[in-house]
């Protein structure tokens, strides 16, 4: 029997909401036939254009962020083509991802309404790689200057008089990518240009977003820490997890090997890895930790599915597609006095995402199910947590077989998460939870959520066919004695353990 012990004495403080947050590019079927539909069509429940299916199953997850346009989009993306009426709108030729044709139907008005239905922040980003600063700072009046100002006058022309009061601003994309080969110093000076020129509202002020590094870039983090200090709010970081080192070699998302698995799972771990490194370097500039990370791309990328077009980035999503989500959320939670953002890319049909469609069909991958399991964690207060771990040895992989993490939230419930990442043995686990303020005498009152694979294993998947294959279902929770509590979880499983006080 393994130890799991709660400690509700020690805490890294309030785990931000932001770190359940979510990406969305113009990229393959994210935007179009994903969150939007052509409004003339009927056979999909749309409003505006904007699929209602997609926002219902997005609200039962509480999210509180997304980020949009892109990504590289964002390098060619300008907002003014696409505002106003829809027959007015220039299209474009998405260069970035495939050169498809990019209408511009879905612009800053329909993201912005879409923010307001799914009732969380929007997180836009800006063009410094083809646009100026002017453009940036007319996009930021745009959304929020109020009525009546010269820069709202475009927005109230286009029948919202009320500003939206957009407060975070990416200032750019991955700089040191896509052929751009910006240097830090260089993409510093551009930041602080960028950022100096944008309205800050002091009733609504910005949350400015700087670009950070790409995954292990140690010097990218020095330098930006070193030029600007404390100039910025977040400090972006990207890292995608695959099975490879190789970039051309990304191995399938579903069939995958045992190495494969456990190669994918042990380069999930190495987030931890890259937020304790990056933030030691930000400290040392910003020892009051102003400055926090923004996770703002992560997740799964493998190889597209068969027969569709590659520069879609169309994959499916199977168990360990959740185990690497549930990693990554159990790492944001220990790490919440560090990080206050994370988004996974990339939403809809597009990456590690939480909904697939087909036309009018519907599915939710296990990601998703992770989200709904570990939502109680945001704004909750968290909570350390050991784990007895056993190292896993498989081929040149190596990592711990639980990942785990806790919070309580402010009516005093603690939820906790667990991962048994172990394909082939089920994990008999004793959970300790001390100092969380029930009595000492008091019989914990305990409800679980278990997802997996079941016999299906690691590889399992909801296709249109099957589309309810993995969910969640009830966990058996014993209570073993005051503050004591027994679980099972099954092989590659994920379980969300609610304790009321
Ligand atoms: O998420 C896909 C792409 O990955 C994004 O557009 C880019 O920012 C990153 O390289």
């Amino acid at each position: 029997m393994r130890r799991v012990l709660v400690n509700g004495h020690r805490s890294k403080g309030q785990i931000n909401r932001n770190l359940y947050g979510h990406f969305a590019e113009h990229l393959g079927r994210c935007i179009y036939g994903g969150f939007y539909v052509d409004p003339g069509q009927t056979e999909i429940p749309q409003q505006g254009g904007l699929r209602l299916d997609v926002i219902q199953a997005l609200k039962q997850l509480d999210i509180p962020l997304l980020r949009w346009p892109g990504g590289s989009f964002a390098d060619t993306y300008h907002w003014q083509d696409g505002v106003g009426p829809k027959t007015s709108r220039r299209p474009m030729i998405n260069a970035v991802w495939g050169g498809t044709l990019e209408t511009n139907h879905f612009g800053t008005q329909e993201f912005l309404e879409l923010c307001q239905r799914l009732g969380c922040e929007p997180y836009i980003t800006g063009n410094t790689a083809s646009g100026d600063i002017q453009e940036l700072k007319a996009w930021v009046d745009f959304c929020n200057l109020p009525a009546g100002l010269p820069g709202a006058e475009l927005r109230t022309a286009c029948g919202y008089p009320e500003p939206w009061h957009v407060r975070y601003w990416g200032i750019g994309n991955e700089p040191w990518g896509g052929g751009k080969a910006s240097d830090a110093r260089f993409y510093a000076l551009q930041y602080r240009q960028f950022a100096r020129f944008l309205r800050s509202d002091p009733q609504h002020p910005l949350c400015r977003v700087a670009c950070g590094a790409s995954v292990d870039d140690y010097s990218w983090t020095q330098v930006m820490m070193q030029e600007l200090g404390t100039e910025m709010d977040l400090l972006s970081l990207h890292y995608y997890t695959r099975p490879y080192k190789d970039w051309g070699q990304k191995g399938p998302a579903t069939g995958f090997s045992r190495q494969e698995y456990y190669n994918t799972l042990e380069n999930a771990f190495y987030m931890d890895e890259l937020i304790e490194n990056h933030s030691r370097i930000m400290r040392q500039y910003d020892p009051a930790s102003k400055v926090r990370l923004a996770v703002d791309e992560w997740g799964t990328w493998f190889a597209p599915e068969a027969a569709t077009n590659p520069a879609f980035l169309y994959q499916q999503n199977t168990m360990r597609d959740a185990l690497v989500a549930a990693i990554h959320l159990n790492l944001f939670n220990n790490h919440c006095d560090t990080v206050a953002m994370a988004n996974l890319a990339q939403t809809v049909n597009v990456l590690q995402a939480l909904i697939l469609t087909d036309g009018p069909r519907l599915l939710l991958t296990p990601t998703y199910y992770v989200f709904l399991l570990f939502k109680a964690h945001q704004a909750a207060r968290q909570l350390e947590t050991f784990a007895e771990t056993q190292l896993i040895s498989h081929g040149d992989a190596s990592l711990p077989d639980l990942s785990a993490s806790a919070s309580q939230s402010e009516d005093g419930s603690v939820l906790l998460t667990l991962a048994n990442l172990d394909d082939q043995n089920s994990q008999d686990l004793t959970i300790y939870l001390d100092g969380i303020g029930a009595s000492p005498l008091h019989l914990p009152q305990a409800g679980g959520a278990l997802l997996s694979g079941g016999l299906r294993g690691a590889g399992a998947y909801n296709c249109f066919e099957q589309p309810e294959r993995v969910k969640p279902e009830q966990l058996a929770v014993t209570s073993a004695g005051p503050g004591k509590l027994i679980v099972r979880l099954p092989e590659s499983s994920i379980a969300a353990i609610r304790v009321a006080l």
